[in-house]
C-alpha cells in the first residue's frame, strides 16, 4: 500500500488529507499511516511464517503507546532498552514474555524491574552486567533468561553514528570473550543461558552483512550446542533500511528469505528486533512556511518544524524527502532552498541546498519517512513544545499524543525558597 498520495491535488495520508489534519491540530505535527505500519509487520510476519520466531518492535524507532498497539494486536513482541521502554511497552499491553532488553549500561533498579516483570530475556553486552543480573535475580529470587550480545565486527557500511557491530563499538562482546563468559555464566545460579544475539547496526541497505552476522552468529550457536549447551533463541536484531531517497533497500521478505536459510538448521526460535523498517515510512512530519527568506547566497524557506522536532538531519545529515502538500507546485519550476527552522542553531535545518518550488507563507511542506526516529528522538530545545502524533487509518484520524503546552514545559521545576519573594 502507498500511503501517501496525491488525491484531488492535495497530498494524503491513506484517505485523509494533511491539509485537513494541519487544520485541525496545527502544525508542525507527526502524521501515521496504521495501515502503512501494519502492512510491513505483516510482511516480515508471513516471510517468517516457517521458520518459529518472534518479532520485537524495536520501541525506541517509534514509542507512541497507540503504535506499539498496532504490532502488539499483530501478535509483536517488543525490544527495549530501558526502564522506561519496559514502562511504555506494559501501558500498552505488551505481553512480557515477548519482551527482549538490550542496552550497554543497564542500571540495578532496571534490571530488578524487568525481572519483576518476568520479561523473556536480558540481552547481556559485559561480564559485569551479567554478574549484577545474578545478584538482582537472586535477591528476587528468580531465574533470569539471557541472551549474550555478541559483536560480530561486521561492517554494516551505514552512518559511523548507527554502525553497532564494529570491532570499536560500545555493543556487543567479541566472540573470545563471549566464550570466556559462557562458562562463567553456566557457574551462575540464577542465570539461564537462553540465547545468542547481535545487532549490527541501523539503516543498513545491503543484504550482505546481515548473512555475515547471521553467519557468525549460527557458528557461535553450533559450537555452544555442540558443547552441549542448549541454546533455544537467536536474535539477530534489527537494521533494515528503508528507502528515504534513492536507497534500495532488500524488502522485508527478501530479508527473511536470506536470514531463514542460516538460521532453520539450529533448531532455534529466531527473533528479530526490527524498528525503521516497520515504522519509517509510515510517517510523516507536517510543517507550516513562515517565512521565505533571500541572502546575497542562499534562498531559505523558514518553517515552523526545527531540529527539536526531527533531529536526524542535523545530527546525521540525513536526507529526508520533502513535498508540497499542494500538488499544484510539483508543476512549478524548483529553486535550490535550504529548509530551515525557527532554532538558533546553524544546524538547525531539515534539508539543505534542496530544488523546491518557491513557497509562499502559510503553504504546508511534509517531510517524508519520518515515521522512525522522529518524534521520539524530539527534545524541547528552545522551550519548544513537542508537536502532537496523529494517526491515520482510511478516512479517520485521531489525535494519539496532544501537542505539549506551555505549562508542560516547566512541569516539575521549583523556585528553591532561597530564590523567592523580592
Ligand atoms: N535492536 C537494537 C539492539 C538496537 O540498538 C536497534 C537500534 C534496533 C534493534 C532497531 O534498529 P532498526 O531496525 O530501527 O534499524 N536514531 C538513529 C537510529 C538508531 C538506532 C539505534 N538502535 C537514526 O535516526 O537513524
Amino acid at each position: 500500500m502507498q500511503p501517501w498520495q496525491y488525491r484531488e491535488g492535495m497530498l494524503c495520508c491513506e484517505a485523509v488529507p494533511l491539509a485537513t489534519i494541519a487544520q485541525e491540530v496545527g502544525t508542525p505535527c507527526y502524521v501515521y499511516s496504521l495501515t502503512a505500519m501494519r502492512d510491513q509487520y505483516r510482511l516480515l510476519e508471513n516471510s517468517l511464517q516457517d521458520v518459529p520466531h518472534l518479532i520485537c518492535f524495536a520501541l525506541k524507532a517509534c514509542a507512541n503507546l497507540a503504535i506499539l498497539k498496532i504490532f502488539i494486536r499483530e501478535g509483536s513482541g517488543v525490544d527495549i532498552v530501558s526502564g522506561g521502554e519496559l514502562y511504555r511497552a506494559l501501558a500498552a499491553g505488551a505481553d512480557p514474555q515477548k519482551i527482549v532488553y538490550a542496552g550497554v549500561g543497564k542500571s540495578e533498579e532496571e534490571i530488578a524491574y524487568a525481572l519483576k516483570s518476568n520479561i523473556l530475556m536480558f540481552n547481556v553486552e559485559s561480564p559485569q552486567e551479567l554478574s549484577l543480573i545474578n545478584r538482582v535475580a537472586a535477591t528476587l529470587g528468580v531465574q533470569a533468561r539471557v541472551a549474550l550480545r555478541i559483536n560480530p565486527e561486521v561492517d554494516p557500511k551505514t552512518h559511523p553514528y548507527i554502525a553497532t557491530g564494529l570491532k570499536q563499538s560500545k555493543f556487543g562482546i567479541s566472540l573470545a570473550e563471549a566464550r570466556e563468559l559462557v562458562r562463567v555464566g553456566r557457574g551462575l545460579s540464577h542465570i539461564e543461558l537462553a540465547g545468542v544475539h547481535c545487532h549490527i547496526g541501523s539503516q543498513i541497505t545491503k543484504l550482505a552483512p546481515f548473512v555475515e552476522a547471521a553467519d557468525k552468529v549460527a557458528q557461535f550457536v553450533r559450537e555452544l550446542q555442540q558443547a552441549g549447551i542448549g541454546i533455544r533463541y537467536v536474535n539477530l536484531g534489527g537494521g533494515v533500511g528503508i528507502a528515504y531517497n534513492e536507497e534500495s533497500p532488500p524488502t522485508l521478505s527478501e530479508y527473511a528469505e536470506a536470514i531463514r536459510p542460516i538460521v532453520t538448521p539450529l533448531g532455534c526460535t529466531l527473533i528479530v528486533e526490527l524498528g525503521r523498517s516497520l515504522v519509517g515510512n509510515g510517517g510523516a512530519l507536517i510543517t507550516r512556511v513562515l517565512y521565505t527568506k533571500k541572502t546575497p547566497v542562499k534562498n531559505f524557506l523558514v518553517v515552523d518544524a526545527g531540529m527539536n522536532d526531527l533531529i536526524r538531519p542535523s545530527l546525521y545529515r540525513a536526507y529526508h524527502a520533502i513535498l508540497p502538500v499542494d500538488e499544484a507546485h510539483q508543476k512549478e519550476e524548483p529553486v535550490v532552498v535550504d529548509v530551515v527552522g525557527p532554532v538558533c542553531e546553524t544546524g538547525d535545518f531539515l534539508a539543505q541546498d534542496r530544488p523546491l518550488p518557491l513557497l509562499e507563507p502559510g503553504e504546508l511542506l511534509a517531510v517524508m519517512s519520518a515515521g522512525a526516529y522522529g518524534f521520539c528522538m524530539a527534545s524541547n530545545y528552545n522551550a519548544r513544545p513537542r508537536p502532537p502524533e496523529v494517526l491515520v487509518q482510511g478516512d479517520r484520524y485521531w489525535v494519539i499524543r496532544e501537542r505539549e503546552t506551555y505549562a508542560d514545559l516547566v512541569r516539575g521545576e521549583t523556585i528553591p525558597p532561597c530564590l523567592q519573594g523580592g
